[in-house]
């Protein structure tokens, strides 16, 4: 598949966004998402582990960040998915990522609402989104980090076949605390490697 360029006129396409596999379907988010992302991103379970998710989360807050979206997928500099389950339609969380154009590498984050944890779901949405990252948009390296006290995530970024990298320390701020990160990467020769060995590994 070629690469998209920030200019071209495929990479602002809803369908361009539309990602599926067995159990799930990845939409490009819209403001019919916003009551979903304050219902389930409002839990302070959700905030307590990732850095950019305010609590509590203020009515307004998601249509504000499904509306400062649009400039990032015009120039090219990011994308969110919305997560769905294939079954019922019911919505369970989010995946994005942060692209540098510059440096053709990009950064992965995501949550799943708490009621939905441990059933692979988030695994299976970023599989979906790497394939995006590397075969539609060529991208040369993806990263992902989390902080040293989520080691679910470290498993979910395990799983994906990235390599742990480092840790920085109190790299973050979090509330009353400077809290360690850690860093996972993975590059596109690796991501085909792996796939080349073991296509059917989603889960
Ligand atoms: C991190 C998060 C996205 C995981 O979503 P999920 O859909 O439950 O993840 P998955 O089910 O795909 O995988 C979770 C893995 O972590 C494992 N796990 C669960 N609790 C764990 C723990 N305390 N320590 C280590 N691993 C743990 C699970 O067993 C599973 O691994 P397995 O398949 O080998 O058994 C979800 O917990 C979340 O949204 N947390 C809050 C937001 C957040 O932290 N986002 C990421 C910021 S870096």
């Amino acid at each position: 598949m070629r690469p998209l360029h920030q200019n071209d006129p495929e990479a602002n396409s809803t369908e361009l966004y539309e990602l599926s596999s067995e159990r799930l379907q990845l939409r490009r988010m819209t403001l019919a998402d916003a009551a979903d992302v304050q219902r389930l991103a409002g839990d302070r379970a959700i905030a307590a582990t990732t850095s950019l998710i305010p609590h509590p989360y203020s009515d307004g807050a998601a249509e504000q960040w499904i509306e400062s979206q649009a400039d990032d997928l015009t120039q090219g500099t990011g994308a969110v998915w919305s997560i769905f389950l294939r079954d019922d339609q019911a919505f369970v969380g989010a995946v994005g990522l942060n692209v540098d154009i510059e440096s053709n590498r990009a950064e992965l984050g995501y949550w799943i609402g708490v009621p939905y944890w441990n059933n692979g779901y988030v695994t299976e949405a970023c599989q979906l989104v790497l394939e995006y990252a590397f075969m539609k948009r060529a991208l040369h390296r993806v990263v992902a980090h989390h902080f040293s006290s989520n080691p679910t995530s470290g498993r979910v970024m395990e799983k994906l076949g990235m390599k742990r990298e480092g840790t920085l320390r109190q790299h973050f701020r979090k509330w009353d605390d400077y809290v360690d990160c850690v860093y996972y990467g993975i590059l596109r020769e690796e991501y085909q490697t792996r796939n080349s060995e073991q296509p059917e590994s989603i889960g």
